[in-house]
């Protein structure tokens, strides 16, 4: 059983005012599994529907189409129980914007463990030392206002936060982009031994690859809300070969100058941006399909060699 299934999720959003509104599909039909005690990664660039699929995931948003299965069970994200909610938690990108200013640093971490009822008032402070303890933050540090910490330690009493609910599931949307580069080696590397630890799920939304490649087990890589590539093991990182992947890879540069238009996206949605489109790419959605085993990607590039070589195989 998957801890979490999301399947064939479509979320489109209304923007703009009533007389020129306009719709946006942030995801386009995804479907992805987490399984307990694994890093799901999700790469892409700006804008390709990685939050959005993220808040959809731990039931912040409905899905617009596509349902969210937690332990087999359809999230219904305006009627969420207690504990499915706890069970979900989220660490943001920018630590300050995810707390309360006028809150202590006990404070922040002692909200979920009041909220959702997981220890009596006398053991509060207890949970909250060990807690503390565990990401890095002298004890005798917790009477202090969120601001008065630096975002590397701001982020590791988030972090204490999201534990605290004692979750499952942990959503980390760009966990670490806001944090200097040696800040952020110690929190990916907090992030890996609490993992461990509380034998974790992290679904991580990045885009810095280095990240990704340290700290997940799978990964998805996005492209204007849609799943491109997918590989379920780091050991296949090097065999990532969508045109969008490697450009993200540094493998390759070659972009065709295009700009993006809604018409073009009849057809495969990187088709406007990739040097190698061909008329079919325009106008026929690849499938994403396995390649190699625990490979899949939607590129007719390599759906047709893939296909060839299988009839290569049925004519022998
Ligand atoms: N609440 C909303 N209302 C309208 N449009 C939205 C909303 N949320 C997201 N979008 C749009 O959906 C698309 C995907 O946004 P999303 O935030 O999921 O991308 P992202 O991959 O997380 O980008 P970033 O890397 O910049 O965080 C964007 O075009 C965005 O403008
Ligand atoms: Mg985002």
């Amino acid at each position: 059983m998957s801890l979490l299934r999301i399947e064939n999720a479509v979320k489109r959003y209304q923007s703009g005012s009533h007389l020129h509104s306009k719709t946006v599909l942030a995801v386009r039909g995804v479907s992805l599994h987490l399984e307990q005690g694994e890093c799901l990664a999700i790469v892409g660039e700006s804008g390709s529907g990685k939050s959005t699929l993220g808040r959809l995931a731990v039931g912040l948003e409905p899905p617009t189409e596509g349902r969210i299965l937690f332990k087999e069970k359809e999230l219904h994200a305006k009627r969420m129980d207690r504990g499915v909610r706890q069970a979900l938690q989220m660490v943001y990108q920018n630590s300050f914007e995810a707390t309360n200013p006028r809150f202590t640093a006990r404070q922040v971490i002692e909200e979920p463990i009041w909220y959702f009822h997981l220890a009596p008032k006398s053991d509060w402070n207890a949970r909250i030392d060990e807690l503390l303890v565990r990401v890095g933050i002298p004890v005798e540090e917790a009477g202090k206002k969120t601001y008065e910490f630096s975002g590397g330690q701001l982020q590791r009493i988030c972090i204490a936060r999201a534990l605290a609910a004692s979750p499952e599931l942990i959503l980390l949307d760009e966990p670490l982009s806001s944090l200097d580069v040696s800040v952020q080696a110690q929190i990916l590397n907090l992030l890996k031994k609490l993992k461990e630890e509380y034998s974790l799920t992290y679904m991580l939304i990045s885009h810095d690859l280095e990240i990704v490649y340290n700290l997940a087990d799978r990964l998805a890589v996005m492209y204007y809300g849609k799943v491109v590539e997918e590989i379920d093991t780091m050991d296949l990182f090097d065999a990532l070969c969508h045109p969008y992947t490697t450009l993200l890879t540094g493998k390759d540069f070659a972009v065709n100058g295009q700009q993006d238009s809604e018409e073009s996206r009849e057809g495969c949605v990187y088709a406007a941006r990739c040097a190698k489109a061909t008329d079919y790419c325009r106008h026929t959605a690849p499938a994403l399909v396995e390649i190699e085993p625990g490979h899949r990607i939607a590129c007719h590039m390599f759906a047709q060699a893939e296909k060839s070589t299988s009839n290569e195989g049925d004519m022998s």
